[in-house]
């Protein structure tokens, strides 16, 4: 440690550091912009000088090191003459409409004009004439208002090794940009920010706008827009190293069927993911599955969090993946939990909805079971008619109950011989039971289930199945892949169809359709349809399945307030509070059937209630990964933009159409790595040391305090 003397202020510093960095260490501002902490001094604005008492001259503090018994002086009429001097050579070409900045109110720059007390029109004496930049995804480049601090070349060079960026003349005027101003994409960059995060002005900046709360969801979308905000880059990064448990373990940390969602997440992240801007979005769920199928050391559970017992107890009506998900946090909170579940197996819709050639049962059983090694006492074939007698043993009663009833649209024919619902149907199919389907098949409705019913009518041996549904194909709620896949196994699809009956005697003989000319919903959320004239049309068939909606198998009779299409009353959003006190309620049976994973953020949040209520913190939080050591140089990467996503391993049509036996391998060993990879690492620029304005100076304050004062 050396001391040195700043402004009269005796002050110990470690040795080796700057004055420029004693000083901010210290609360005294000294003013500075092409310093930055994370980078190299480039010693290019002149801004941070002071006088060393007994030197001549002034010295730049950001590269002028502590010695014992240095004397500083940071203001005098010379340095503040020097410094304006300074000011008007960064604002001699800067634009002089801040306020038309989208960085307005963020701009670092800006904050030194009104610290300095300069008039930033008066030394305005020259426009560059460049053109905001624009073509490149995720990032515009407007280098009008570049004041060649030089931090952005330095985060992408030095702090990052990219080495993308670099200084170009045009027209005697220098700029940041690339070797022969090629596109980011074509110069490899890696797109991660680190460029528009040191940038002090609005030169280089992220195309979405934000303000600083929605800076995170933003910048890292796939993780916001994750129902349970599992920290995708930080699995994507241990994947990429081939560290699959550890990649595990941060799933685990936020949901307990990894190999599940492996394989039916819904993927919102990947709509999100910011990759998909540059070409295609990674491959997150097929890597969340791989990494949870090799995972040969279960990190997650040796780390697992358990609770002393609370002496509560807890029954979860409803095994899946809702009932399941509270009822495992839960038990780790010390509570003691019952599950009852109606159906001889775990899982719910995991179970009993989603195909086993999309999911199969073996991986089901075992991720519903981990609900047993937590402590979970399981009770199967159970169903629960009246929940509030189960208050009169236990403290608390979750209803996860699900929504296993099929909806029968209201139309002519519906009560034909040959009817039946994607429920029922998918149930039967399930449990190796009847269906009673004939050999041609009509699905009506266009989504997930929709799909599943079509496709597993064709595995249960109907020559024909046409899945019909009023959306235009652009617009079908079921995923491309389902649609695809479908496609390939024979299964005629037909968008944009209105259903006018059922048609036959006593038994189905067919449907009829007319063509859809136009479909939207008014301001009131009412479905206006428009056909098209004598389009009426009728497919024949002896079996019809509905699939337009299921419900909760629930009446007025269980005691509980319900909701609309039969749900069961509570605050969306806010609490899983029913009507009843002591009973709580999540999942689809609250809110409609949605997707397993929005089912699991819904059991976890209604655990963290029912923990509070019971007289805990509700904090089911845990860490069960290591913390991981993130390499900020990222190295430059060949083509990096053109890297194309991975394709998963799908089992041809015609082997795969007449049975239930898996059909999609995932990702294979070579690709899980490169794929990982192709991850833009958002997060990583939360990791560049936070901007401080003079204001966050404290003895810079009482300075500017006293100034006021005289
Ligand atoms: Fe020292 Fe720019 S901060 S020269």
């Amino acid at each position: 440690m050396v001391n040195i003397i700043i402004d009269g202020k005796e002050i110990t510093v470690p040795q080796g550091v700057s004055v420029l960095e004693a000083a901010l260490q210290n609360g005294i501002y000294i003013p500075h912009l092409c310093h930055h902490p994370d980078l190299p001094e480039l010693e290019s604005c002149r801004l941070c000088i002071v006088e060393v008492q007994g030197r001549e001259g002034v010295f730049t503090s950001c590269t002028l090191k502590v010695e014992d018994g240095l004397n500083i002086c940071t203001k005098s009429e010379k340095i503040d003459h020097l410094r304006k001097l300074a000011m008007e050579l960064l604002l001699a070409a800067h634009p002089e409409d801040c306020s038309t900045c989208p960085k307005y109110g963020r701009c670092e720059f800006q904050t030194l004009i009104q610290y300095m007390e300069v008039s930033a029109t008066r030394m305005r004496t020259r426009v560059k004439g460049f053109q905001s930049n624009e073509k490149n995804p995720l990032l515009i480049h407007d280098m009008n208002r570049c004041v060649l601090c030089g931090r952005c070349v330095r985060a992408c060079n030095d702090l990052r090794g990219v080495k993308v960026l670099q200084y170009n003349k045009k027209d005697m005027e220098t700029y940041v940009g690339t070797l022969q101003d090629k596109l980011l994409k074509d110069s490899d960059c890696c797109f991660c920010g680190a460029c528009a995060e040191v940038c002090p002005t609005g030169t280089i900046r992220d195309m979405l706008n934000y303000s600083p709360i929605e800076k995170r969801d933003t910048l890292i979308p796939c993780e916001a827009t994750c129902p349970v905000r599992t920290n995708i880059p930080k699995y994507l990064r241990f994947a990429k190293e081939g560290k699959f448990a550890e990649a595990t373990a941060v799933i685990h940390e936020k949901l307990p069927f990894p190999e599940c969602l492996g394989r039916v997440c819904a993927h919102s992240c990947e709509s999100k993911c910011r990759r998909g801007e540059v070409n295609e979005a990674v491959s997150i769920r097929d890597i969340k599955r791989f990494a949870a199928e090799h995972d040969n050391n279960k990190l997650w559970k040796k780390n697992s969090k358990h609770l002393p017992s609370t002496g509560k107890t807890v029954c979860v009506v409803g095994g899946g993946p809702a009932g399941l998900a509270a009822a495992f946090y839960l038990a780790k909170q010390g509570h003691e939990v019952v599950l009852k579940e109606a159906y001889p197996r775990l899982g719910g819709q995991m179970q009993y909805g989603i195909p086993s050639y999309r999911l199969p049962r073996e991986i089901v059983d075992k991720e519903a079971n981990y609900v047993k090694e937590v402590g979970v006492k399981v009770e199967l074939n159970t169903r629960v008619e009246k929940p509030k007698e189960l208050l009169e043993k236990f403290d608390v009663v979750l209803m996860a109950i699900g929504t296993h009833n099929g909806v029968r649209l209201p139309m002519e024919g519906n009560e034909l011989n040959g009817i039946t619902v994607n429920t029922e149907f998918l149930r039967k199919a399930s449990m190796g039971e009847d269906t009673g389907i004939g050999k041609h098949v009509i699905v009506l409705g266009g989504g997930n289930v929709a799909f599943d019913c079509a496709r597993t009518a064709k595995r249960l041996g109907a020559e024909e199945v046409h899945l019909a549904c009023l959306e235009k194909r652009e617009v079908m709620l079921a995923d491309d892949e389902e649609i695809l896949q479908a496609g390939e196994e024979g299964i005629f699809v037909h968008p944009g169809q209105t259903f006018e009956r059922i048609v036959g005697d006593d038994k189905v003989t067919g449907a009829a359709f007319c063509n859809v000319k136009n479909f939207y919903f008014d301001e009131n959320r009412k479905a206006i349809i428009e056909k098209e004239p004598n389009s009426e049309h009728i497919i024949n068939a002896d079996t019809v399945i509905f699939a337009v909606g299921q419900r909760t198998a629930i009446n007025e009779d269980a005691g509980l307030k319900l909701g609309r299409g039969n749900s069961i009353a509570v605050e969306i959003g806010k609490s899983a509070k029913t009507s009843v006190e002591g009973i709580f309620a999540c999942g689809d049976a609250v809110y409609g059937t949605k997707t397993v994973i929005e089912a699991v953020a819904s059991g976890r949040a209604a655990a963290s209630e029912i923990d509070r209520f019971l007289g805990g913190d509700g904090d089911i939080s845990e860490v069960l990964a290591p913390e991981e050591q993130k390499l900020s140089n990222i190295g430059r990467i060949e083509g990096f933009g053109y890297l194309r996503r991975a394709k998963e391993d799908i089992v041809q049509a015609d082997k795969r159409k007449n049975n239930f036996n898996d059909v999609n391998k995932g990702l294979c060993n070579d690709d899980i790595c490169s794929e990982a990879g192709r991850c833009l690492q958002c997060d990583l620029r939360f990791d560049i040391t936070k901007h401080r304005v003079w204001s966050d100076y404290s003895i810079s304050n009482e300075v500017e305090v006293n100034k006021n004062a005289n």
